[in-house]
């Protein structure tokens, strides 16, 4: 049984819709396979993520919102504590990045193929970055919703890399 491990923060919301979209439509492709599922799928918040998930997954996706430039404190302090535990260990592992934005995003999605790189993972697929569009400080503070089709991408890339996982075609 193979792990996909999805590591996200949210403070006002997109993110994780963005990562629960991603998440079920892993979960529907595993369970497609009719001799059983052959991948299962971890969703965790970036405080509930450590060294032993990351260890125990074969693949991983990495949600977080752009806050200031840069990936948010929480998706920092993840990667904080776990680089060095798992250095030299994920070698070769597939992974891809979402970053949800107001209206950039680009430089958290550096960060995370940095991080990414220094853990020697294999990229699948180009940073999903998905912006709201808010720019007022009272619309960025407010609860997000997601639209359909940004989901759908969101949904595409999850699904995607569930069934490399569950096929070992990564
Ligand atoms: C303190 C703060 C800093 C932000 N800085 C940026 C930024 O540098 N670039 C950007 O595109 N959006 C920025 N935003 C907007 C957020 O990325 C956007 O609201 C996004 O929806 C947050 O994701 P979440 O809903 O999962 O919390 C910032 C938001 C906050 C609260």
């Amino acid at each position: 049984m193979k792990t996909l491990l999805i590591v996200y923060h949210s403070m006002t919301g997109g993110t994780r819709q963005m990562a629960e979209a991603a998440a079920a439509a892993a979960r529907a492709e595993a369970a497609v396979d009719p001799s059983g599922p052959a991948l299962q799928v971890l969703l965790l918040r970036a405080e509930q993520a450590g060294p032993e998930q990351l260890l125990a997954a074969d693949g991983y996706l990495f949600a977080t919102p752009e806050n200031l430039a840069a990936i948010a404190g929480l998706m920092k302090d993840f990667f904080d504590r776990c680089y060095y535990p798992v250095l030299d260990q994920l070698n070769g592992r597939p992974y891809a990045a979402m970053v949800c934005a107001g209206s950039d995003g680009s430089n958290a999605a550096r960060q995370l193929q940095r991080i990414a790189t220094g853990w020697r993972l294999a990229e699948v697929a180009p940073p999903l970055i998905v912006c709201t569009h808010a720019q007022t400080p009272e619309a960025i503070l407010a609860p997000k919703q997601i639209g359909a089709e940004d989901l759908r991408r969101c949904a595409e890339l999850g699904a995607a890399l569930a069934a490399g996982l569950a096929l070992g075609v990564f």
